[in-house]
């Protein structure tokens, strides 16, 4: 089977799923979205609104910014892989509980080995405590890891918290990280030639 036809199955899945009490919450459930060969994953926490709604990530306020972030780096939505760590829509926003985040995991850990994308921008603190073990504030975070199969990610502050920030802080780091990431696809890309 070709790993197209296995990010479908695997979506397909996540559709349906009723692992944990989250799935009594939602509307449709939010399976990751977008070209089943990406060379650039994007991994938010959970759906939102808008997006518990339509049954697609990113969608919403946080998906414009995302959008134009995508842009910046000289690519199309249907070019790259968008995802999230929980796939429902936690009710009124609520910060996700350690089972649903369990229960989630290995969708998300499936959905990068099959895509096995060059690089993975991580937004938001549940996120990269779940996939990096960071649990230190992302404002100030320049690092970038390497996984065993040299898949290079990059933690980011959540387009959500950039829209809500009114001290501008969010804002700056946004706006260097981005710098940062698109100096690094372009190397990347270079790379790939
Ligand atoms: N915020 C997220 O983390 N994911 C979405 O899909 C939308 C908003």
């Amino acid at each position: 089977m070709e790993p197209c036809d296995e990010i479908d199955l695997l979506m397909n899945k996540v559709s349906i799923c009723d692992r944990c009490k989250s799935f009594t919450e939602r509307l449709s459930s939010v399976p990751g979205d977008g070209y089943g060969r990406a060379e650039i994953l994007f991994v938010g926490r959970a759906p939102g609104k808008e997006e518990n709604i339509q049954g697609k990530p990113f969608v919403g306020q946080s998906g414009r910014l995302l959008d134009s972030l995508i842009a910046e780096l000289g690519l199309e939505r249907e070019e790259v892989w968008i995802t999230n760590l929980c796939k429902c829509y936690p009710e009124a926003d609520r910060a996700n509980t350690e089972d649903e985040i369990m229960n989630c995991m290995s969708y998300l850990l499936e959905e990068i080995r099959l895509i096995n994308p060059k690089v993975i921008v991580v937004f938001g603190q549940q996120p990269n405590k779940a996939l990096l073990g960071i649990q230190t504030n992302l404002t100030a975070h320049t690092e970038t890891y390497r996984d065993a199969s040299d898949r290079i990610y990059v933690p980011m502050v959540h387009p959500a918290s950039v829209l809500k920030d009114a001290s501008g802080r969010m804002q700056a780091a946004w706006e260097s990280r981005k710098e940062f990431l698109k100096d690094l696809w372009q190397r990347q890309s270079e790379l790939n030639k």
